[in-house]
């Protein structure tokens, strides 16, 4: 069975964008694979300079994922930080890995183009975390014989910079050590849009929050963009939202509804909210109790510490003594 594997960034509040653009599919391409999920927490020092904000963020997003059906016994779930053989293999792996490789890396590229931009010094805010960012998630992904990394379009150069690191490594030593991992790309994943018809993100301040309470639900679903002339319904972001929240059935039955004037946005947008609480209204109610309950997520993270640190440690052992250490 191939070994899939995927990290999650702490960061701040989801939305529903999130949810169904990264969250379901990747639960759905778990199933029934060997996956190992695990909590990017040595990712986020690079940005986050705040402690408490670190341990909360991490708990939050741990929170998300076990409300949105990560079933701890079917998929290894871990805290990244647990494993100190990632650490460790990031050393090794920093050495066979060549600086011109690092400056390619989107992160790093964009962090220095907006300096330039701005007429600063190009590496002005820029740490060396991030600027290594992608041999720490080469780490990640090689220490456990990584076969199937699961990621969004942005991550693609990642896991093909891992590649050529896990390559470098096992030519250099002579030595198969690291299994070459495939990235994997959702087909056919719509774009949710968010509450002004751009891109639902975090970015935009246009988004319908994932976990929260019904009547700030009512609130942001009130403030969806409509326009006036209501000819065109199939493609309104209220309608587009709808379709991707509500079965398809239902979804089929407000547009008709919408085409032959039966109903106006004001329904459209009540139907929106209930399809919003139907699909989320439950999962909303666990993330708050998980968030409630810290000492069961820490027990989560334990049991995958101890599933993942005696692969962790066989494959740095085998990297350590092709390179000499042991
Ligand atoms: P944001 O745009 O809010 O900053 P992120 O870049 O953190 O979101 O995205 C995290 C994950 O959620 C990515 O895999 C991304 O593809 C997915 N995602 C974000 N926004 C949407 C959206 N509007 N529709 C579908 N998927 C989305
Ligand atoms: N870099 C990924 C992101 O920004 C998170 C991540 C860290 C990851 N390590 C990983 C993803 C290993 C897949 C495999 O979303």
């Amino acid at each position: 069975m191939s070994i899939v594997l995927t990290g999650i960034k702490p960061t701040g509040d989801l939305h529903i964008g999130n949810y169904l653009g990264a969250i379901e599919p990747a639960l759905k391409s778990a199933v029934d694979q060997n996956s190992y999920f695990f909590i990017a927490d040595l990712h986020a020092l690079n940005k986050e300079k705040d402690p408490q904000k670190i341990h909360q963020y991490t708990l939050s997003i741990a929170a998300a994922w076990l409300a949105s059906g990560l079933d701890p016994q079917k998929i290894v779930f871990y805290r990244q930080s647990d494993i100190p053989q990632v650490s460790e293999l990031t050393t090794l792996l920093s050495a066979v890995t060549q600086k011109s490789l690092m400056n390619k890396a989107h992160a790093y590229k964009a962090a220095r183009d907006e300096n330039l931009q701005k007429k600063r010094d190009p590496d002005a805010g820029i740490n060396m975390g991030l600027y290594t960012y992608p041999v720490l998630m080469a780490a990640d992904i090689l220490l456990l014989q990584t076969n199937l990394v699961p990621v969004g379009q942005d991550q693609v150069q990642h896991v093909e910079i891992t590649q050529d690191i896990a390559q470098n490594f096992n030519r250099t030593y002579s030595q198969p050590v690291f299994t070459i991992p495939q990235y994997f790309i959702q087909p056919d994943l719509a774009t949710v849009p968010g509450i002004d018809g751009r891109k639902m993100s975090k970015s935009y301040n246009n988004t319908i929050p994932l976990f929260t309470t019904p009547d700030i639900w009512e609130k942001v679903v009130k403030k969806i963009v409509t326009d006036s002339d209501i000819s065109n319904p199939k493609n309104s972001s209220l309608f587009l939202i709808y379709k991707a929240v509500a079965p398809e059935s239902q979804s089929q039955n407000l547009l008709s509804d919408l085409e032959n004037k039966r109903i106006g946005w004001k329904e459209a947008k009540d139907r929106l909210l209930e399809a919003i609480i139907t699909r989320f209204g439950d999962m909303s109610r666990d993330y708050f109790n998980w968030l409630k309950s810290p000492q069961k997520i820490e027990a989560i993270f334990a049991q995958g510490k101890e599933k993942v640190i005696p692969l962790a440690q066989k494959t740095l052992a085998s990297a350590q003594k092709a390179c000499g250490l042991s």
